[in-house]
């Protein structure tokens, strides 16, 4: 498991707080959030892309106020998937203009609260929403602004859910038609590039692509961007006008484990830059402004969960099962994308021998697992806390009532203080919603 910081009895700590107080005092399973860590990573994506560049920090991996907070006093960008994640975007400050929109199926709703609130972006996932967003920006005198999402024909090294820039999937619009990659102008992008332009309630500004999610590879990214400089030298041609910006998603990787060996921004940022300029010269382009949407990279390594251990049942010749008091509910990742997390002993050292184990949660499964292989000492009792790292994207955000469970708190640890951000669910909010 990862380094971790402890104290003289041996107690894990979190920004000068002890994990036994930070329990007590927010109970388990909770989320604890380092906010200078969160602040640090914005500043050196920032920092790396420059200030001709823009990051977009990816709500989806985890959003509440305090976050579009420091993100604002980041100067950080914001994309936002639904209708849900912008109401918390406006509510909590974030300027309009350094709002995008994205999904493959905005409701009018969604799309009409945009335009009404003035969105610097929206990306355009299909032929109906070119359409559909023209519509709705003319309807309300306005000129939107738009990058359409192509899909590059990439295979991203991911697990199949979240890799999305192969062609059999359903974000995007292709870049080439049929199977040829090289037919570009052809295209159903070219296509939809030439109907955007048509549209008074569009102004096209860029095109969007994003290839996936936890890639190490920087090989994609620089597939990626070689075939949008392709698709933006064809506009050019084919209708005389430079687009000015590009996109090139997310979906930087994480280590969770310490096999994992994640880029750093400056290196990403060199990479995208280096072969954005270069194909772009090549092409006789002026340089696109680029922007990139990371989520996980920024908030995955920030926060940990604490679980309490509740049963220990250790089977002969095979691996001891360690429960504790949360589990898919709180972390479906394991269950969903056979992922893989580490976790530590946080309360206490020991220096019994180790023992291969299974963190599970108390949901009515045999897939509700936290920890599919890990090395626990053989002493590990009811009562025990463990702390699993690298927790802060895609799992508050995806954390889900199965069974009824309350969905734990978020809870931000800096300078030696602890502050609740997003509060544990209570039996009182699930019976609120349920009015049979
Ligand atoms: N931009 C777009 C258009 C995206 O769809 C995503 C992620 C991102 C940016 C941010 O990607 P990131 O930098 O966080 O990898 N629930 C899955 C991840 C799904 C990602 C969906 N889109 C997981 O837990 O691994």
């Amino acid at each position: 498991s990862r380094t971790v910081r402890r104290n003289a009895d041996g107690v894990v700590t979190v920004g000068g707080l002890d994990v036994t107080s930070l329990a007590e005092e927010f109970g388990t399973p909770a989320y604890f959030l380092d906010e200078d860590d969160f602040r640090t990573r914005c500043r050196s994506w920032k920092d790396a892309f420059g200030p001709d560049a823009d990051v977009f920090y990816a709500g989806k991996a985890f959003l509440s106020r305090a976050v579009v907070r420091w993100l604002h006093e980041e100067g950080l960008n914001l994309d936002v998937c639904s209708g849900g994640e912008l109401a918390t975007a406006l509510d909590a400050g974030m300027p309009a203009e350094r709002i995008a929109l994205h999904g493959n199926n905005k409701s009018t709703e969604e799309i009409t609260r945009a335009v009404e609130a003035g969105v610097g972006r929206i990306v355009l996932d299909s032929f109906q929403e070119i359409v559909r967003v023209a519509h709705i920006a003319e309807k309300l005198g306005k000129r939107q602004r738009v990058q359409i999402r192509v899909t590059v024909g990439v295979e991203a090294h991911t697990h199949e859910f979240i890799a999305t820039a192969h062609e059999d999937q359903k974000f995007g619009i292709a870049l080439a038609g049929g199977t040829s990659q090289s037919e570009v102008g052809g295209g159903p992008a070219a296509e939809a590039v030439r109907r955007a332009l048509k549209l008074d309630g569009l102004e096209l500004i860029g095109i969007h692509s994003h290839i996936g999610s936890q890639i190490f590879d920087m090989a994609g990214f620089e597939v990626s961007a070689r075939r949008v400089v392709q698709l933006l030298t064809h506009v050019r041609d084919e209708h005389g006008i430079e687009l000015p910006e590009i996109d090139l998603g997310g979906g930087l990787g994480i280590a969770y484990t310490s096999d994992d060996d994640p880029r750093e921004p400056h290196e990403i940022a060199k990479a995208l830059n280096e072969i954005v300029s270069k194909e772009c010269a090549a092409a006789g382009l002026r340089v696109p402004r680029l922007s990139v949407e990371p989520g996980r990279a920024i908030v995955g390594p920030t926060a940990f969960t604490l679980y309490e251990v509740g049963t220990v049942k250790e089977l002969e010749g095979l691996r001891t099962y360690v429960s504790v008091d949360g589990g898919m509910s709180d972390n479906i990742r394991t269950a969903l994308y056979d992922a893989e997390y580490s976790v530590a002993l946080a309360s206490r050292t020991s220096d019994a021998e180790p023992m291969l184990s299974r963190v599970v949660g108390k949901h009515c499964e045999s897939g509700d697992i936290v920890v599919r292989d890990a090395f626990l000492p053989s002493d590990v009792a009811p009562g025990d806390l463990l702390a699993v790292p690298a927790t802060g994207a895609y799992c508050r955000a995806m954390a889900n009532n199965y069974n009824h469970a309350l969905r734990p708190p978020v809870v931000t640890v800096k300078d030696g203080e602890a502050r609740v951000i997003v509060r544990r669910e209570t039996e009182e909010d699930l019976l609120r919603l349920d009015v049979g």
